[in-house]
């Protein structure tokens, strides 16, 4: 899970990067489907700026499919190797090898051409906490690696692990901190899980979700909670409109204290917990056109 990150704790992760970086071919830049360019550390662009990169949104089974398909979209336009995965199940991360093995082919035919036979493809999964790196290397290491924690300094002895017939992977990853600076990224990474609850305001977090289920997705806001009418919403929706929805769906949940008054505190905590369950259905909150 998420840690707090210090200035010490930042320097200390990008020299170790650097490092490790220098042991290989090609960096595998994970993300979370969800939230494809707030879960990057642009920091990535300067420390693995000399290598090839594939980009993995991993987690595409929680995010919505359309909006995936537009993000590799905007990526590939951007010259970026980039692919949707589910390291949970294992769909698509079959094809990794053979992604990185495309992404090293112009090395490897200079070293042919002058003689030399290429070694196996070297790569390393670097990301900030939670988007699945762990998940990711078990994954394609077809067993359990112990997992370090999120905290730059506990190391140990790294391995490669042969992957397929072209490729081997550190089998440490790359930790990079959450760059929050802009709130909304801010409250992008809390709503999916990246940084530690205990960091968190629901209702703050709530209330951001009720905003972009308001206006991108209400129908399985509606669908999910039984609700008749969700205020039409040109923009943003106001206080009020937000408070009106809040009552709703507390009142549908039970989630009353005294005097029939909606308990905001357990409300914000299950609309959190359902949408990171996908229990309001897959859901991607942001999209390439809100950068253009
Ligand atoms: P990290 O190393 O980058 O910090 O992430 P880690 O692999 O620990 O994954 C964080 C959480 O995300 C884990 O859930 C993991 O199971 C889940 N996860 C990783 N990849 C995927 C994916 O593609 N789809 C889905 N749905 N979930 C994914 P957890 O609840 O923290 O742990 P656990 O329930 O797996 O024990």
């Amino acid at each position: 899970m998420a840690i707090q990150w210090y200035p010490g704790h930042m320097a200390k992760a990008k020299r170790q990067m650097i490092e490790k970086i220098k042991l290989i071919d090609v960096v595998i830049e994970l993300v979370d489907a969800r939230i494809p360019l707030s879960s990057r550390n642009p920091l990535i662009d300067e420390i693995a700026a000399n290598k090839p990169r594939l980009l993995i949104l991993n987690k595409a089974d929680m995010a919505d499919h359309n909006l995936t398909d537009d993000w590799i979209h905007y990526f590939k336009e951007k010259g970026y190797s980039a692919h949707a995965v589910n390291a949970q199940s294992g769909k698509g991360t079959a094809s990794i090898p053979d992604w990185v093995h495309d992404l090293t082919a112009a090395k490897r035919e200079k070293l042919e051409s002058k003689g030399f036979r290429a070694r196996a493809d070297r790569a390393l999964i670097i990301g900030i906490p939670n988007v699945g790196k762990s998940t990711l290397i078990n994954r394609l290491a077809k067993r359990k690696i112990a997992k370090i924690g999120d905290r730059p300094g506990v190391t140990k002895g790294q391995q490669w692990i042969k992957v397929g017939k072209t490729m081997e992977l550190l089998d440490t990853p790359g930790i990079l901190w959450p760059k929050f600076e802009d709130p909304e990224v801010g409250l992008k990474l809390a709503a999916t899980g990246a940084i530690k609850d205990e960091l968190i305001d629901f209702q703050d977090i709530a209330v951001y979700l009720l905003k972009v289920l308001m206006a991108k997705y209400p129908n399985a806001l509606k669908d999910r909670y039984g609700l008749t009418d969700i205020p039409q919403v040109d923009g943003e929706p106001t206080n009020e409109e937000i408070v009106e929805l809040f009552d709703a769906i507390g009142k549908k949940r039970g989630c009353v204290i005294g005097g029939g008054n909606i308990d905001y505190d357990r409300t914000s905590e299950l609309l959190i917990r359902e949408f990171r369950t996908q229990k309001i259905g897959q859901i991607t909150l942001e999209t390439p056109e809100e950068t253009r």
